[in-house]
């Protein structure tokens, strides 16, 4: 059985307040979780002020990005060891945003995903197509080609252990979710797709569902078979909306 993993992305938000009144509040909600994994990734200025309010609590550290150089004269970057040395053990990469705004190429996200592995964290691959892709009937080819970049530089066995995030780019804080149905069509699609090169892998690999998914929608989505958790953006700003969003994966996958 696969544990869920729902994984708050907390984005361009935050401040020292917000950040300890929001772990309170899910160290609150959240004291009896077990049944699922829970994770929050708040800007990297905070991590280290994020992992003290965690102390004691099983809610994972998460990063939404990493730099792939390791040390050196590169101005602005943060490395995966650094990122280890606060307490961080998952982190996001490829994130569409990053993507589109940063130009970052499968390629690009390939070789991050090959660093967190060699670090031995948790890499949480973002992957999806975009509104035309969609309507153009290109969801799988471009599931597929940004899942393949990373077989292609590491192997198959880089999935172990690892995380994908299905996260339809027209679903992105747009308040329009992908259908329980439409999630699971192509979460099935991803897990198959992996399990051409290895069954065991496609097995074990969680996938998380992203793109508006907020307390009245989780419930619905994490019933699906395929559906390992979710990715969450603006209801993991919230302890009440993402603690919900939690508790649902926990009785969904009971
Ligand atoms: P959203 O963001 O939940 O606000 O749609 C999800 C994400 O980008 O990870």
């Amino acid at each position: 059985m696969r544990k869920p993993l729902v994984m708050g992305n907390w984005k361009l938000n935050g401040s020292k307040n917000m950040a300890k009144s929001l772990v309170a509040g899910l160290r609150n909600e959240l004291s009896n979780n077990t049944a699922c994994n829970v994770a929050i990734a708040p800007p990297v200025v905070y991590l280290d002020f994020v992992k003290h309010q965690l102390d004691g609590s099983n809610i994972i550290l998460g990063a939404q990005d990493v730099g792939v150089n390791l040390s050196g004269a590169y101005t602005g970057e943060i490395s995966i060891e650094m990122l280890k040395d606060v307490g961080v053990t998952h982190v996001i990469i490829g994130h569409s945003e990053r993507r589109t705004y940063h130009k970052e190429s499968d390629e690009f996200v390939a070789k991050k995903f090959g660093v967190i592995k060699e670090a031995g964290l948790v890499p949480v691959l973002c992957i999806g197509e975009t509104e035309a892709e969609n309507e153009a009937g290109q969801t799988q080819a471009i599931c597929a080609r940004q899942i393949d970049a990373v077989i292609k530089a590491l192997g198959i066995q880089a999935f172990n252990g690892a995380v994908i995030a299905y996260e339809p780019v027209w679903a992105i804080g747009t308040g329009k979710s992908a259908t329980p149905a439409q999630a699971q069509a192509v979460h099935k699609f991803i897990r198959d797709h992996i399990a051409k090169q290895d069954e065991k892998v496609a097995q074990q690999v969680i996938i998380q569902y992203g793109g508006s998914v907020n307390d009245k929608n989780a419930a619905e989505l994490f019933t699906q078979p395929d559906i390992d958790g979710a990715l969450v953006g603006g209801a993991s700003l919230k302890a009440d909306a993402f603690a919900a969003i939690v508790k649902a994966a926990e009785q969904a996958k009971k």
